[in-house]
């Protein structure tokens, strides 16, 4: 299994464990608050925005065009911003640690 390291809006940290497969967005969805995924992982939302820790940014490869274009309409867009539903689980991401942006309204 797949764990994952989970800080939220309130500086509080989980350790959410995951299998290959699923998406980022939907285990956080599914496991912890904050994360509501409302279009369903279409990267049409936003409301799967993760920060990812600096160490874990490179491994996981670069945003495709529908990301892309939805993180730079993001006004809390920063380095290692990422639509949680268009990362895949996968072993590699074992440990990885990440914050959750709470949705902009
Ligand atoms: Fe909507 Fe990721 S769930 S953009």
């Amino acid at each position: 299994s797949i764990e994952i390291h989970v800080t939220d809006d309130l500086g509080e940290t989980q350790t959410l464990t995951g299998e290959p497969g699923g998406t980022l967005m939907e285990l956080l969805r599914d496991e912890s608050s904050g994360v509501e995924g409302i279009c369903g992982g279409c990267a049409a939302c936003g409301t799967c925005h993760i920060v990812v820790d600096e160490p874990w940014q490179a491994g996981l490869g670069e945003p495709g065009m529908d990301e892309q274009i939805l993180l730079e309409a993001l006004n809390e867009r920063t380095t290692g911003s990422r639509l949680s539903c268009q990362l895949r689980l996968a072993p590699e991401m074992s440990g990885m640690s990440l914050t959750i942006v709470p949705a902009e309204c």
